[in-house]
């Protein structure tokens, strides 16, 4: 048992899905002259995201972990915060997801490094999977601010 390794896992999920949120809240609320363009980027980063979780949910079942899963614990646990304001400029919004999937990557990299120190190699390949799926993210969405 490796409490900080494990504490990490579930900060990792629940930022996951916090982030699925926001990319989910953007999509919505998205308004401007790119708005065809950045719905249907949101979307396709969501619903990636999303796709991921339950694979995620079952990894840490698999090591014997619970699974966060209300609201009130995610927002416990999350390093991605909330998005409240509705009516965001679209830039704001590619600006704030891309801080947060950058965030998100370095986590997935921090820890895999524990995943491999604990010698759990399933894991440590979904986990380098998703740093790599959030790099992807971070250039779409740099790339969109150029
Ligand atoms: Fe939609």
């Amino acid at each position: 048992m490796n409490p900080k390794y494990h504490l990490a896992l579930k900060t990792a999920f629940a930022s996951e899905y916090a982030f699925a949120l926001k990319a989910q809240n953007y999509h919505w609320n998205v308004e401007g002259a790119s708005f065809p363009q950045l719905h249907m980027l949101f979307e396709k980063i969501y619903q990636e995201v999303y796709g991921s979780i339950d694979t995620f949910a079952e990894e840490l079942r698999a090591l014997q972990l619970y699974t966060p899963a209300s609201l009130q614990k995610f927002s416990m646990l999350t390093v991605v915060e909330d998005e409240n304001e509705e009516s965001l400029p679209e830039r704001n919004m590619v600006e704030e997801l891309l801080q947060d999937s950058e965030k998100m990557a370095n986590i997935f990299k921090m820890v895999f490094g524990m995943s491999e120190e604990a010698g759990d190699h399933g894991l440590s390949d979904f986990l380098a999977g998703r740093q790599d799926a959030h790099k992807k993210h971070s250039w779409m969405l740099r790339s969109t601010l150029k």
